[in-house]
């Protein structure tokens, strides 16, 4: 299975981790992203998150030089021709992500078309191809590295064999795939975000301080983060995002995006990747 190429759509922080899995598991990986600063920001954090994985001891220094080997750039997704998988990981823009899979539909002709979108409908995405049977939402988490589960996708026309190939490369890659279908959210945001807005209104509300609320969830329900950092995390324009998907998608106000939250991402306090979020991180 390791002979089947793989292309990565964005180098950001989950396109950069998928490349990275799915290279260390010996799969040749091209790694596409619009911005060349992108793609060697996405190489950079491989090889750090790498150094890590040694110095840790989980891999020797040759897997690591391995795993660099296999990772190809490109700003181009005609480069994606020739692979047998495509996950998309670019930002959270429905219109973005329609026009990207109309793009990948010509210019891979034969692959399974998944997405690591984090809520947009995988039905309307695979509508945008002439294919939709063979496309898929191959949801990881993050950090990609880390993380044990792979959410996996079956769109409304979803073939039962592109089903079956994803969740058996997933398990190639060492994660634990779980087969879901197409609503908003579909369940790990369905859940989850509800919380994280839910936190940003205790903030706004004056509930509690941003540390206050956190460690009410880690001490007192056992979570590894708290809300608000993991919200830091994942990145607060994406909650936004997702948040607005299950709004519209669901029609039920209590998806409401807290004002709070709209006005950080307005800020440009996007959480970790911008610096400032909730909290406020060293460059
Ligand atoms: N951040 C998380 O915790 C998380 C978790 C699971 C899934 N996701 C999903 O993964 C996707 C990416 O999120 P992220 O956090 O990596 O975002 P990010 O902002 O870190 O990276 C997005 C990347 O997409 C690139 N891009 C934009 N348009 C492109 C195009 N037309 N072609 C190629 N690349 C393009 C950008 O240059 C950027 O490098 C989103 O769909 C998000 O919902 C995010």
């Amino acid at each position: 299975m390791t002979e089947s190429k793989i292309a990565v759509i964005g180098a950001g922080q989950m396109g950069n981790g998928i490349a990275h899995v799915f290279a260390q598991s010996g799969f040749p990986v091209t790694m596409i992203d619009v911005a060349q600063a992108a793609l060697d920001r996405g190489k950079s954090t491989i090889e750090k998150n790498l150094d890590r994985q040694v110095k840790k001891g989980t891999i020797d220094a040759a897997a690591k030089d391995a795993t660099l080997g296999r990772i190809a750039t490109s700003t181009s997704t005609a480069n994606a021709g020739d692979a047998a998988l495509v996950v998309e990981a670019a930002t959270e823009n429905r219109d973005l992500k329609f026009r990207i899979f109309g793009d990948l539909d010509r210019a891979a002709p034969n692959a399974i078309l998944a997405t690591n979108t984090s809520s947009i409908s995988i039905t309307e995405i695979a509508a945008k191809t002439t294919r939709p049977e063979k496309v898929i939402g191959m949801h990881f988490m993050n950090p990609v590295p880390v993380m044990q589960l792979v959410e996996v996708i079956r769109g409304l026309a979803t073939s039962d064999e592109t089903t079956r190939t994803t969740l058996e490369l997933a398990k190639a890659v060492g994660k634990t795939p779980v087969e879901v279908n197409d609503y908003p959210g579909f369940v790990a945001n369905r859940i989850l975000m509800p919380m994280i807005n839910e936190a940003v209104y205790c903030l706004m509300e004056g509930v509690g301080t941003p540390e206050a609320i956190d460690t009410v969830m880690k001490l007192g329900m056992n979570h590894p983060m708290g809300p608000l950092a993991l919200a830091d995390l994942i990145g607060l324009d994406t909650c936004l995002a997702i948040l607005e998907v299950l709004q519209g998608g669901l029609g039920d106000p209590k998806y409401r995006p807290c004002p709070l939250l709209r006005k950080y991402v307005a800020a440009g306090w996007l959480g970790r990747k911008s610096g400032r979020g909730f909290y406020t991180y060293a460059s």
